[in-house]
């Protein structure tokens, strides 16, 4: 028997192909995670307010939320901030927490002080500094209904042409139910965009990207493809959970000191995975 262990990695010269962490340069620019970066990069410079993107566990949301990031990191106009749990007790601590993420200078107190307070910053960088500050937040499934107030609130402020703060929420796909119940919030939505599993050939596109660009010379080197074929039954084709298979099967043929991961081992995965609930 092995065991999963990072360090059995450490023995190989190549990178982890299938590392979990939301990391851009395992990314494969799949068509629909590019037509989402472009929706939501139009949306920001166009700055239309509110964009939202909605998906299954595991679909990307996180990763495309980095990228999106990477994207302008290098334009000081952007003042991207994230927001990666947005869970507050109420409403004076979200929107403290919005003023320490800005930066922003004040002896606010109260709601409404803070209120004040946020809605001048965004006068003051969107009019006089010509700034354009981006708020990410992700698992926006848990936004509360006092929170989507304040974002609403804040969606409010705009000059003649253009809001002054841009919000992108990642959200699994309840989050479409509750914002249904709320047509004001509804309105303010300019871009969304739904992010779906991968069909099997793009599932197959993104396991050999990832081997690529971990060193590896080709998919039907790693993988033989009646594995592949499991790995899409198993995950129906959402990234995380076949990259979770992909993992485990690797890290079980190099320590089991196999050629190429065939049926075999994946059935064993599969079924460990089974018992075990991972
Ligand atoms: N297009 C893709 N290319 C490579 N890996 C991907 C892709 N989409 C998702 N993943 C991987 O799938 C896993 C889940 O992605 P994540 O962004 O955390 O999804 P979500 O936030 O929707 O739950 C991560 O390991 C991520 O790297
Ligand atoms: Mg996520």
């Amino acid at each position: 028997m092995y065991s999963l262990n990072e360090n059995t990695l450490m023995q190989t010269s190549k990178k982890n192909p299938f590392s979990m962490s939301p990391d851009p340069q395992l990314f494969y620019f799949s068509a629909q995670h590019v037509a989402c970066l472009q929706t939501l990069e139009s949306a920001i410079r166009l700055r239309s307010g509110l964009s939202v993107v909605l998906g299954d566990v595991g679909t990307g949301k996180t990763t495309v939320g980095r990228i999106l990031m990477r994207l302008f990191q290098d334009k000081p106009d952007y003042m991207f901030r994230l927001i990666l749990d947005p869970q507050f007790v109420d409403e004076l601590e979200f929107l403290a927490h919005l003023s320490r993420l800005f930066d922003i200078k004040t002896k606010a107190n109260s709601v409404l002080e803070y209120k004040e307070a946020l809605q001048s910053f965004l006068y003051f960088k969107g009019v006089n500094e010509k700034k354009i500050p981006v708020l990410i937040i992700d698992e926006g499934q848990k936004i509360n209904e006092p929170m989507m107030e304040i974002i609403r609130g804040l969606l409010n402020y705009e000059t003649n042409e253009s809001k002054l703060i841009q919000v992108v929420i990642f959200a699994q796909l309840e989050f479409a139910d509750r914002i249904r119940l709320m047509p004001n919030f509804m309105d303010r939505i300019s871009a969304a965009y739904v992010l779906q599993a991968f069909d099997e050939q793009e599932l197959y596109h993104m396991i050999g990207h990832r081997l690529r660009r971990s060193g590896y010379e080709d998919l039907y080197h790693v993988f033989t493809k009646s594995a592949l074929k499991q790995i899409y039954e198993y995950s129906h084709g959402f990234p995380r959970k076949a990259i979770n298979l992909c993992h485990q099967a690797y890290l079980a043929k190099i320590s089991e000191q196999l050629g190429i991961i065939d049926e075999d081992l994946l059935t064993r995965n599969i079924r460990r995975k089974e018992v075990s609930h991972v």
